[in-house]
C-alpha cells in the first residue's frame, strides 16, 4: 500500500462523478485516513454517504469563499490528527452565463468569483494546512484543464483562472519546498460531471478529444486518481511544481 498511514483531506467531492471521489476511493484502497469537505448544507446529503462508505474520520462543512470555514477545518486536523500528509484540491467554479459565448461576456464580479473559487482557495488551504504539513513529506495536489494553455470553446474565464492556477501551483512549490512539502497539478482532460456540466457545449469538446487523442479515448476519473496517487506517494518524491497532463496525450497534437 502506498499511502498507509497518511493522513489526507480532500476537498471538491459533490457526488459519485466527482474526481476528488475517485482519488478518495483510491486512497482509501492504499490505506490512508480520510477528512472530506463538502462544499455547504445543501452538499451534505450527497458527500455525507461517500465519506461514510469509505471511513472518513472527519466530514466536515467548508465552503472555500471563507477563510473562517479554511481555518475550522485545519484546526479540527490539528486536534483530530496532530498533521497533514497530503491536500487535494479540486475546487472550482464560474457563473454559468460566463461559460457560454466569448470570454467577452466576463463581468467584474464573475471574474473574481471564478478567480477566488478557483484559485486563491488553493492558496487560502495551503495557508492554513502549511503549519501542519512541514516536515512530513507532506504533498498537495491541484486540478487544472488545457484550457489554461489553449482556448476552447465557452472555457472563457475559467481558462484564464486555471492559467492563475498553474502559476499558483510554480509559486507555492517554491513557497513551500523547503519544509519538505511538494506542489503539483493533474491538468485531466474532459470528464462529464457536475463541474462539466456547466460549460456550454461541453460534449463537442469531450467528442473531439476522443477522436483526436493518441489514445483515441476520453479519460475517467480512474485514470485521473491513478496519477494523484503517483504525485501523493513516495514514488513522486522528487516531483515539485509539476502541471502532469492525464489527458489520453491530447496535449502533444498540433493537426
Ligand atoms: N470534469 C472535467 O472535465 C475536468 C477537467 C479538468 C479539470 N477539472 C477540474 O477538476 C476539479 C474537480 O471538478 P469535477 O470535474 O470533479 O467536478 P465536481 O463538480 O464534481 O467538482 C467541483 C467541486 O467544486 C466544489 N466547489 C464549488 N464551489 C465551491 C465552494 N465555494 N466551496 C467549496 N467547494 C466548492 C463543488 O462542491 C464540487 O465538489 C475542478 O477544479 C475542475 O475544474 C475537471
Amino acid at each position: 500500500m502506498l499511502l498507509s498511514g497518511k493522513k489526507v483531506v480532500i476537498f471538491g467531492v459533490a457526488n459519485e462523478k466527482s474526481i476528488a471521489w475517485a482519488i478518495a476511493r483510491l486512497f482509501h484502497e492504499q490505506g490512508a485516513e480520510l477528512a472530506i469537505t463538502y462544499a455547504g448544507e445543501a452538499f451534505e446529503k450527497r458527500v455525507r454517504p461517500l465519506a461514510e462508505s469509505i471511513n472518513a474520520v472527519a466530514i466536515l462543512p467548508c465552503n472555500v469563499t471563507s477563510d473562517d470555514e479554511i481555518e475550522a477545518v485545519f484546526r479540527e486536523l490539528g486536534s483530530l490528527w496532530g498533521g497533514v500528509d497530503i491536500v487535494i484540491h479540486a475546487v472550482a467554479f464560474a457563473n454559468k452565463e460566463e461559460l457560454k459565448g466569448t470570454i467577452l461576456n466576463t463581468t467584474r464580479d464573475g471574474f473574481a468569483t471564478a478567480m477566488d473559487i478557483s484559485v486563491y482557495s488553493f492558496l487560502a488551504i495551503m495557508k492554513a494546512a502549511h503549519p501542519l504539513m512541514q516536515g512530513r513529506g507532506g504533498s498537495a495536489v491541484t486540478l487544472s484543464y488545457y484550457g489554461a494553455m489553449k482556448v476552447f470553446p465557452s472555457y472563457n474565464v475559467m481558462g484564464v483562472a486555471k492559467a492563475a492556477l498553474e502559476a499558483s501551483v510554480r509559486y507555492l512549490s517554491e513557497a513551500v519546498g523547503p519544509d519538505g512539502i511538494r506542489i503539483n497539478a493533474i491538468s485531466a482532460g474532459p470528464i462529464r460531471t457536475l463541474a462539466a456540466a456547466g460549460v456550454n457545449g461541453f460534449h463537442h469538446i469531450l467528442n473531439h478529444v476522443e477522436a483526436k487523442a493518441p489514445l483515441r479515448r476520453t479519460i475517467t476519473q480512474e485514470d485521473v486518481a491513478g496519477a494523484a496517487l503517483y504525485l501523493c506517494s513516495d514514488m513522486a518524491a522528487g516531483v515539485s511544481g509539476e502541471i502532469h497532463y492525464v489527458d489520453g496525450g491530447y496535449n502533444v497534437i498540433g493537426l
